[in-house]
This record gives C-alpha cells, sequence and structure tokens, in this order.
C-alpha cells in the first residue's frame, strides 16, 4: 500500500486530496492544525497540533513518523489576506510568507529522511505566484509568497534528481473553498482528481514543471 502525507488535510483541496487517494487504496497521513468531523469520518491516520509556522511542531510531526516511509508528500496547506496597493498589512505580507513559503520548504527538508527513494513532491502553489502571467496586480503578500514558494520549489526539483524524487509545481485551478468564500468555478472535488492525474503523470524527465491542474503549463 502507498501512502501520502497531505497537509491541510482537514477541510478544502487538502480534504478532498484525502478523499481521492482514499478511493485509490492509499494510507493517508493527515496533517492538520485541528482535525475536522468530516476527515474523522474517513479512514485516514490524522496527526493534528501541527502548525507548520511551528519549527517544533514540525519536529513533532517527523517523530511521529519514524517507521512510516513516505511515497507521496502534498504541501497543500496554505493561506490568502488579499491586499490593495495603498492599504498592505505587512503582518499578513509575513504570515504569508512563512506559512506559503517558509513553512513548505521547511517541512519539506525535515521529512526528506522520512521519504522513499522514487518518491514524489507535490506543491499546491497558485498561479497567482506567476510573475509572467500577472495581468491584474494587487494580492501583494499571495503573490510574492506564492512566487518564493515556486522558487524554492524549483531547487527542490534540482536538488533532489540524486534520489529520484520528483517536485511538481501545482495550481489548482479556482476551486470552492473557504479560502476564496467559495466563488471558484470548481468543487474541491473535480481540483483533486486534476491533481491526482498531474501527480500521476510526474516523473523524473517532467520534474519541477508548474503545471495547472487542467494540464496545461504554466509560465514562471
Ligand atoms: N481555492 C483556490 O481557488 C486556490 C487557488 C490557488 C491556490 N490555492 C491553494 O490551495 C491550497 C489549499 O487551499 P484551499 O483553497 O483548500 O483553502 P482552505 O480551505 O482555506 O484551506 C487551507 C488549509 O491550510 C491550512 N493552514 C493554513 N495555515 C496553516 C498553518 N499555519 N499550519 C498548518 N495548516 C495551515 C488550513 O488549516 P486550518 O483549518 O487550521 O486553518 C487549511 O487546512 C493553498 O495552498 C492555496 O493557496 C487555492
Amino acid at each position: 500500500m502507498k501512502t501520502v502525507l497531505i497537509t491541510g488535510a482537514n477541510r478544502g483541496i487538502g480534504f478532498a486530496l484525502s478523499q481521492e487517494y482514499l478511493a485509490q487504496g492509499w494510507q493517508i497521513i493527515a496533517v492538520c492544525r485541528n482535525s475536522s468531523a468530516e476527515l474523522g469520518a474517513t479512514e485516514a491516520k490524522i496527526i493534528a497540533g501541527i502548525d507548520l509556522t511551528n519549527p517544533a511542531h514540525i519536529l513533532r510531526l517527523v517523530d511521529q513518523l519514524i517507521s512510516t516511509p513516505i511515497d507521496l508528500l502534498i504541501n497543500n496547506a496554505g493561506v490568502l489576506h488579499p491586499d490593495n496597493l495603498g492599504d498592505i498589512d505587512y503582518r499578513n505580507v509575513s504570515q504569508q510568507f512563512i506559512v506559503n513559503a517558509q513553512a513548505q520548504i521547511q517541512v519539506t527538508e525535515a521529512l526528506l529522511d522520512r521519504l522513499n527513494d522514487g518518491a514524489k513532491i507535490a506543491f499546491i502553489t497558485s498561479r497567482m505566484g506567476s510573475i509572467a502571467d500577472n495581468s491584474s496586480g494587487a494580492y501583494y503578500g499571495y503573490r510574492m509568497s506564492k512566487a518564493a514558494l515556486n522558487a524554492g520549489a524549483k531547487s527542490l526539483s534540482i536538488d533532489l534528481k540524486p534520489r529520484g524524487i520528483a517536485v511538481a509545481v501545482l495550481h489548482p485551478g479556482y476551486v470552492q473553498t473557504a479560502m476564496v468564500n467559495f466563488g471558484g468555478d470548481i468543487s474541491p472535488g473535480e481540483s483533486a482528481k486534476r491533481l491526482v492525474e498531474r501527480i500521476a503523470e510526474l516523473n523524473m524527465k517532467n520534474t519541477g514543471s508548474f503545471w495547472h491542474s487542467n494540464g496545461e503549463s504554466l509560465p514562471w
């Protein structure tokens, strides 16, 4: 049985990914700050109490996985604080940098010893982190944090080649979750199905790619 670890698994896209992999017969390690009734009702192994911005929590997570080799790590947790020029709250900018970029690399680095050679890593980013694709401005903190995440993920894709670990940078689509006040154009379930397909296609030839969940390549 293959094992996938998913962060932010209690709700939204992370929960939908857990359901999708459960349906495909995977063992799920669902990492979250607080579990949810819907996650608790599944067969997932839940590791709660993990705030990814707290290095002690990351260490605790790694300790709990001492005998659990991981085949797929999905770094999905994230935050969005919309902002506009003239009204930027820099505490929110910092928080987005820490959650969306730094913590994603930190938890991945901490889990490297738990990943099987030949494992895969997926980062759930946003096309809003694309500099080339930015045609509407604003969202300073979110865009900068996701661009930073993309840069870190790209470095990992290069540094992990000797271990045969492939890394994907994935935009989930505009998805009906709390992050966007449920205003997206696809459901979390549809997004998760597409993301699972992209991850299945990930290999050592296309490692380091930035894809929309619909399969399009996105510009950096
Ligand atoms: N929805 C979209 O249209 C869209 C578009 C592009 C990219 N994305 C990306 O997709 C990913 C999932 O977002 P979503 O739409 O499913 O949003 P969501 O429903 O708001 O879920 C966000 C998840 O991240 C977790 N999280 C936030 N801060 C955390 C922290 N410090 N430590 C641990 N977990 C933390 C949340 O946990 P709590 O429940 O504890 O807060 C929650 O599980 C994010 O990376 C987001 O940027 C979403």
